[in-house]
């Protein structure tokens, strides 16, 4: 029996209270991300059990239990107040997969501050931009890491305190901090008493132009969170449990530490590149039996084929679900076949904060399509002119919700005005606030799509300029800026390229200085200052040389008109595509 039961019923007799019922949370106790993952599951007589199993590098494994958790996280928690951080001020986690920065979120949330995690592959460019924007105060980090720190640090007058959890301390600067973990197990901590909208998780996210937003979440997002946790990942107590996304991203935070954690369910992490062979390992070893990936993973493991599969046990898992990019039919189809079970799309952004259309445990799959509105959300499509919902099942427009979900972002940080612009039918003056009980009010997702005549909603492509590599947004605008900082080139375009695989690479087209001549060298000197300087999803797979690229009449470059050619497009007439 699935947790959600009916998706009829529960539609017809919603009200987001159903997740304190689910989480079994009482009035009168303290809203706070990081002890509802930790001290309630303790309190819950859970504390031995295993929270976290986590594998890294070479096969090393470590395991904590959700005491652990609690009390290094309450350790995390102390350090910072000694430290002298307030409630709302922004600490950055810059590591990778390790245990340290699971715990540390846990940590810094339940001392009311700010969690703000960075994927740990990201260049000393992408870090500054982030870091800057945020006036972050405190970054958590690892030796491997802390160089790139280093490099911007002097950039960034907001940042008081360099912290490195894991490496050899010997090697640090005097002005850097040293702490070990294992080394602040605090057994009591009085945690901060937050409401819904005190400010929890910030996740910066591209747009078409600009750089990255920051996206803030509350902690009343927990609801949204542990709610779609239990009805569509259909988490039970004994679940083991893998999110295969990184927390420098929200699936990563939403789906693997507080869906999860604040049922007090089990979860594994690998903490190592990708290969098939590894992933399929990894899941018999640990008996994985839910699992939450990505649809390029999908295709991957798809490429690798099904000989591989029957090389493992996996029966194990009874059941899988994708976010992140259009899942193909063919993928759903091929994990029914060979794993037995389809992978379930979801739908969701960064700014929403938990899934908003998905397919549901029970209900009938149309593989393609991204299934329904989840209960409780209300979503629409509206019409590319009009900004009216559309009634007509096929008519293709913008996906939207209207307001009132406990996960949905709260603002962009210092970024009022496109806070607004991503909200239609609004009052002019309408003040943010305002905007989450306003039921003429639309959320646009910047995502088009249509429904069927049976609800089902159908995904066609992102309205703007976003390029989704292996289900990351990567903005066009951060890397045109990087490109344009190296010496030989003078101007740049990026868009995104059809590709098997990751669904869309970078591709460039750029015009050079005037002493400078294509060459091999230059093509690789270029893709490897991209990587360093942003991320190796950022670094371009093709560049192109042009002698001018196409513009505006007002000089803005028509990179919608090189990605029409690129995808082989109707070009049609240039002048639609130059307010853009
Ligand atoms: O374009 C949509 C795509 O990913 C975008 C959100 O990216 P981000 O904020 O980084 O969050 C990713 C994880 C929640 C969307 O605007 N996207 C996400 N899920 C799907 C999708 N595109 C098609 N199908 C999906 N299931």
């Amino acid at each position: 029996m699935s947790n959600i039961g009916s998706y009829e019923k529960r539609r017809e007799n919603f009200s987001w209270d159903i997740a304190k019922e689910v989480l079994a949370w009482k009035e009168d106790e303290i809203l706070n991300i990081g002890a509802m993952c930790s001290d309630r599951i303790c309190a819950q007589g859970k504390g031995d059990k295993k929270a976290l199993i986590w594998q890294g590098f070479g096969g090393k494994q470590k395991t904590y239990t959700f005491n652990d958790l609690r009390v290094l996280s309450n350790g995390f928690a102390k350090f910072l107040q000694d430290l002298g951080v307030a409630p709302g001020e922004k600490v950055c986690l810059f590591m990778d997969k390790i245990p340290e920065l699971y715990v540390s979120f846990l940590g810094v949330l339940k001392m009311g501050a700010v969690a703000q995690p960075l994927f740990s592959a990201f260049g000393d460019e992408s870090l500054e931009v982030r870091l800057l924007s945020a006036d972050t105060k405190v970054i958590f980090t690892t030796r491997k890491h802390v160089k790139k720190v280093r490099k911007i640090q002097d950039r960034l007058p907001a940042l008081e305190k360099i912290v490195v959890v894991e490496g050899n301390p010997n090697k640090l600067r005097d002005e850097e901090i040293y702490m070990s973990m294992e080394d602040f197990r605090v057994e009591n901590f009085k945690v901060y008493e937050a409401g819904p909208d005190t400010p929890s998780v910030l996740h910066y996210t591209s747009g078409t132009t600009g750089q990255p937003k920051g996206a803030q979440h509350g902690h009343g997002s927990i609801w949204g969170q542990a709610l779609t946790t239990s009805w569509v990942l259909d988490l039970k107590d004994d679940d083991i449990y893998w999110c295969t996304a990184d927390p420098g991203w929200v699936t990563g935070t939403s789906y693997g530490i507080i869906g999860p954690w604040s049922l007090g369910v089990t979860q594994c992490v690998l903490d190592s590149g990708f290969t098939s062979a590894a992933w399929y390992k990894f899941i018999q070893e640990n008996k994985v039996t839910v699992w939450y990936s990505a649809p390029t993973a999908i295709r991957s493991l798809m490429r690798d084929g099904e000989e591989l599969v029957k090389q493992y046990d996996l029966s194990s898992l009874r059941h899988l679900a994708s976010v992140g990019e259009p899942l193909n039919a063919e993928a759903v189809i091929w994990s029914e076949k060979v794993y037995g079970l389809p992978f379930l799309d979801t739908f969701w952004q960064t700014e929403t904060g938990s899934m908003m259309i998905t397919n549901i445990p029970g209900v009938k799959i149309k593989p393609g399509s991204m299934g329904k509105p989840f209960p409780g959300i209300e979503a629409g499509i509206l019409d590319l002119q009009t900004n009216e919902p559309v009634t007509e099942p096929g008519t293709v427009g913008l996906i939207a919700f209207r307001p009132g979900w406990p996960s949905m972002f709260k603002e962009y940080v210092k970024k009022p005005d496109i806070y607004r612009s991503k909200f239609v039918g609004a009052a002019d003056d309408a003040m943010p606030a305002e905007l989450r009980v306003d039921e003429s009010i639309w959320y646009v997702s910047g995502d088009r799509a249509s429904f069927d005549k049976d609800g089902y909603y159908w995904f066609v492509g992102r309205d703007d300029d976003v390029i989704n590599t292996g289900g990351h947004l990567v903005g066009p605008f951060e890397i045109e800026s990087a490109l344009v900082e190296h010496e030989a080139i003078a101007e740049a375009a990026a868009i995104g390229k059809p590709d098997e695989v990751n669904m869309e690479v970078v591709k460039v087209f750029i015009t050079l200085n005037p002493s400078f001549e294509p060459s091999d060298d230059l093509e690789l000197n270029i893709m490897n200052f991209i990587r360093k300087r942003l991320s190796p999803l950022a670094m371009p797979q093709e560049i192109e040389y042009m002698e001018k690229l196409p513009k505006t009449r007002s000089g803005k470059i028509l990179r919608r008109y090189l990605k029409a050619l690129e995808w082989g497009h109707e070009v049609g007439d240039l002048s639609t595509l130059e307010d853009d």
